[in-house]
């Protein structure tokens, strides 16, 4: 699989599709890039999909961090490295709040941003600090309750509990840190790319009115809030998500 050596550190991405547009994607909390398999697998033929590791991360090099801005460096230093040109540029949880970060400080390397169960501040339960702490296999089984709806298939929560165990521990902590000083509520009004706000109405690590606020502070923003889902929606609705992403690229990037 695919290595770009960025800052010094080696960033594994995964990609299917070819040309134009160009869809980066960036994972949430203690994951990964093949939390994005559902969109890698079913967008490929509507746009160039690419799906990084963060540093720490997956099969990426290097340290993770707790600062989103460090976060932010990588993705916008990537972009430019694989010389993407402007990339619609997504982001879950976490990998959302890196998103709007990038977004803001250059608003000319993206054509536009789609914001998946995140929202312009992101503090976090100090007990799920606590779980993590203690027991990582615990906190990680803990926070991975959370994060899908009632209904969801059993395998679903399992992948993310495993998905996240295989981060080490200082690197999943450090992302939640991250999380947990990271507030735009008072700048994502500057952000000026249209954008895809998408939540599950279950989430209830980023609950639908972190969204709702996003889709009225952002001037270009759409919200999309789908049932049957949770935290994980692009996961667990992938293709409801797909469905909403693809038209709003075609509205990005009308066939001529
Ligand atoms: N968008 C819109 N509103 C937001 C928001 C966002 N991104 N983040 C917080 N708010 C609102 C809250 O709903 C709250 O409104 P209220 O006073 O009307 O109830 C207010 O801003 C303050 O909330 P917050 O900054 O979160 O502090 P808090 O001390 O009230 O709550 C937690 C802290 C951790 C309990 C709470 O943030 C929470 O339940 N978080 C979700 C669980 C979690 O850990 N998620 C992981 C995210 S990575």
């Amino acid at each position: 699989m695919p290595t770009l050596t960025v800052d010094g550190v080696p960033i594994h991405y995964e990609e299917t599709g070819s040309g134009h547009p160009v869809l980066c994607l960036i994972h949430g909390a203690g994951g990964n890039a093949l939390s994005w398999i559902r969109q890698l697998e079913g967008l490929a033929g509507a746009a160039r999909v690419i799906a990084i590791d963060l540093p720490g991360h997956g099969q990426s090099g290097g340290n993770g961090s707790s600062l989103i801005d460090d976060y932010a460096a990588i993705v916008q230093h990537f972009v430019e490295a694989a010389r993407l040109g402007k990339v619609v540029l997504g982001g879950h949880s976490m990998g959302g709040a890196v998103s709007q970060t990038l977004a803001l400080a250059r608003s000319d390397l993206i054509d536009g941003l789609i914001l998946i169960g995140t929202g312009a501040r992101l503090r976090v339960l100090p007990v799920a600090f606590e779980r993590l702490r203690a027991d990582y296999a615990e906190g990680c089984a803990f926070l991975s309750s959370f994060a899908f709806s009632p209904g969801a298939a059993e395998g679903l929560r399992e992948g993310a509990r495993v998905s996240m165990l295989m981060n080490r521990p200082e690197v999943t902590i450090g992302d939640f840190t991250a999380c947990n000083s990271f507030d735009l509520m008072d700048r994502i009004g500057g952000i000026k790319a249209p954008t895809l706000v998408v939540c599950g109405l279950d989430d209830q690590l980023t609950p639908p009115k972190y969204s709702e606020f996003l889709a009225q502070r952002i001037p270009q923003a759409r919200l999309t809030l789908v049932e049957q889902a949770g935290h994980f929606v692009h996961l667990e609705q992938p293709n409801l998500v797909n469905a909403a992403i693809r038209q709003f690229l075609l509205v990005l990037d009308p066939p001529r």
